[in-house]
């Protein structure tokens, strides 16, 4: 007998518990917090997470979980990924203009209208809209069900890969990833084969120079879809739930949502308010590829460091009552100057590439939903899950009406 054996920990709660750390040491002062995470070395303030987004070829990505689908300008560095970034990078730029504010409504309203009122309803209908949002800015507009049907497993794929890169991989895990990937890649293959049109658009993406073959086209273009529709998803579940939380934030949010002159200034800072409190991305890793001092300490070339969103947007030095949600908060106060410390879609040439687009998609959904709709929370904080995204789980405590 050597002891009792170790709890058998699923992916998802593994990873679960990684957000579930990166929460619990913000609530700890600054000087008692451990320097690591497993092996990871944790940065949380704002100056020494400026140096690792501004200086991507010193910290870079490494082998991440969506390196399994293949080679996309999500896990790529230097040369490889600035072939890969203005496939789609274009197509973000023409989406995310101010203009398109008018049809990101649009698709919201009409996804809304039909929505069962309850909280699965309300996530199917989000997450069709973000779908047929991600397809126009390539000018594509399919039928979106069969590449929805898709996510669970996706999910769950990304969800058992991260927990794969975390606990170190030899030459033998990398084969075992890549298998675990095939799967939901030649389902969307077969997705958009069913549709020329998109399968039109990916064959173009990849024959721009320099070519590349189309199946890593198809690796990169699923990535770009599924990560840019679970962040947009995770935010507005969050958003609900805060909305549930506070029926009086609730009718004030209405009050201007429903207000079609007015600037909208509450709406945009609880929007940006839950983006710091609950960010879809709450930490990324980078690899560092020479030797150098980070803040007091000194690096290694091959050293892991987890920049924690979770703790940046939390960090007692940039915020005010850091750890309260305030939906007005003074830092989102029109006028107010950038915060360096809130970093949600990142900075620098690493960041998030549909961070104009999701912006207007979220105030979109934010004011068609509170004006639609009515919200309440369970007074428990709500569970969550998190593979690509973090999101809060609906219980049947979450109640939705239509107004
Ligand atoms: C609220 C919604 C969103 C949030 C919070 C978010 C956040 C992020 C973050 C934190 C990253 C950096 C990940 C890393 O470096 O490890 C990222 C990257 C990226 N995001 Fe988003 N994202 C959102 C929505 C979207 C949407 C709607 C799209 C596309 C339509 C998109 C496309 C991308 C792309 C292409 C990258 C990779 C950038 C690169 O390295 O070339 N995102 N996003």
């Amino acid at each position: 007998m050597t002891g009792p054996a170790a709890p058998v920990v699923s992916a998802g709660e593994f990873l679960n518990s990684v957000v579930q750390a990166l929460y619990a040491r913000t609530r700890l002062p600054q000087g008692q917090r451990p320097e690591r995470l497993g092996r990871l070395l944790v940065v949380e303030s704002s100056r020494d997470a400026a140096r690792i987004l501004d200086e991507p070829e010193l910290f870079a990505k490494n082998f991440a979980l969506v390196a399994a689908f293949g080679p996309s300008r999500f896990n790529q560095n230097g040369a490889a990924w600035a072939a890969l970034r203005p496939r789609t990078q274009r197509a973000y730029a023409r989406a995310g203009r101010p203009v398109m504010l008018t049809e990101i409504s649009a698709i919201y309203a009409a996804e809304l209208a039909p929505a069962t009122p309850d909280a699965p309803g309300i996530e199917a209908a989000l997450a069709r809209a973000a779908l047929r949002i991600f397809f126009a800015a390539f000018d594509l507009r399919p039928d979106v069900t069969p590449f929805l049907a898709h996510f669970a497993a996706l999910r769950q794929v990304v969800s058992d890969l991260q927990h794969m890169s975390w606990q170190g991989m030899g030459a033998l895990d990398v084969d075992a990833i890549r298998a675990r990937a095939t799967a939901p890649l030649q389902s969307f293959t077969a997705a958009c084969a069913d549709q020329p049109a998109v399968m039109a658009t990916v064959t173009r993406l990849a024959g721009l120079r320099p070519v590349i073959p189309v199946d890593a086209m198809m690796a990169d273009f699923m990535t770009n879809m599924f990560a840019g529709i679970e962040t947009t998803t995770a935010s507005l579940a969050w958003m609900i739930d805060a909305m549930g939380r506070s029926a009086k934030v609730q009718d004030a949010l209405r009050a201007e949502a429903r207000d079609p002159s007015g600037e909208g200034a509450l709406l945009q800072s609880f929007r940006d308010e839950c983006l710091r409190m609950f960010s879809p991305i709450p930490f990324v890793v980078r690899e560092v590829t020479a030797d150098t001092r980070l803040g007091r300490h000194d690096l290694a070339r091959r050293d892991l460091v987890l920049l924690s969103l979770v703790g940046l947007h939390r960090d007692p030095d940039s915020w005010t009552d850091p750890l309260a949600f305030h939906a007005a908060r003074a830092e989102f106060a029109p006028g107010a100057p950038p915060n360096p410390a809130f970093r949600p879609f990142l900075s620098g040439p690493r960041v998030c590439g549909g961070r104009r687009i999701a912006e207007m998609e979220l105030t979109a959904a934010l004011r068609l939903l509170v004006s639609g709709f009515r919200f309440e929370s369970p007074a428990a904080d709500p569970a969550f899950s998190y593979a690509l995204a973090f999101r809060p789980r609906f219980t049947s405590g979450h109640r939705v009406s239509r107004l």
